[in-house]
């Protein structure tokens, strides 16, 4: 059985240590690395850009899963592109040309995703389904890690496994995953988890890994 993958959060890491974290999280087996890029705008939080995914690409042995969470992706696209990112994820109502900046970072080799906030439908997707290489499922509106799963997100799950049944699309969740949520998530067909919370708050973070992948 393939088990879920799970993409830590950097936001809830030690910012001070940010190279350690990267090694702690190959060591801890994580599959990838979240990394939120929050412009104060889209999102209430700023956080960082293409810098910080250029010098975190650097030192990370894990792939880049970059969720952006910016007005107008369009404008800072090649340079997430160029930075290293493994795959890119915008809100397509940030965008003036959502159709477009699929292609283009399709184009790149780059995996391309379309994120739904909590009270976006899954038909919005339905809309950009032959351009998409994943669908990152808000479980939070975004802009802090550690908030509350919204339990209405749970019947999204499957409207979107439901969408890309045949397809070579693949769903994500993000915010408010834990312990508690994720083996019903998981029974859903969810095939990727974000992580902040629930594995940086934890007392070992890397069994909160395993046990996070094995609920
Ligand atoms: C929310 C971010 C999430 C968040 C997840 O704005 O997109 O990635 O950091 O953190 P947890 O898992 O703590 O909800
Ligand atoms: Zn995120």
């Amino acid at each position: 059985m393939e088990t879920i993958k799970i993409s830590p959060s950097l936001l809830s890491a030690d910012w001070l240590k940010l190279g350690q974290e990267l090694d702690n999280l190959f060591d801890w087996g994580a599959d990838m690395v979240h990394c939120d890029v929050i412009d104060g705008i889209f999102a209430p939080n700023i956080t960082f850009g293409m810098p910080m995914i250029r010098a975190l690409k650097k030192a990370s042995k894990l792939p880049l899963d970059v969720h952006l969470m910016i007005i107008e992706p369009e404008r800072y696209i090649d340079e997430f592109i160029a930075a290293g990112s493994h795959d890119i994820a915008f809100h397509p109502e940030a965008s003036k040309r959502p159709h477009e900046l699929l292609r283009k970072i399709a184009n790149a080799g780059v995996k391309a995703g379309i994120a739904l906030n909590p009270d976006v439908p899954v038909s919005v997707a339905a809309e950009f389904i032959d351009e998409i290489d994943f669908i990152l499922l808000m479980g939070v509106f975004p802009g802090f890690g550690g908030q509350k799963f919204i339990p209405a997100v749970m019947d999204k799950i499957d409207e979107c496994k439901k969408l890309i049944a045949g397809r070579n699309v693949y769903v994500e969740l993000d915010g408010g995953v834990c312990l508690d949520n994720i083996g019903e998530m998981k029974r859903r067909g969810l095939d990727a988890a974000v992580a902040g919370n629930a594995v940086f708050a934890a007392a070992d973070p890397a069994s909160a890994v395993r046990a996070l992948k094995e609920r």
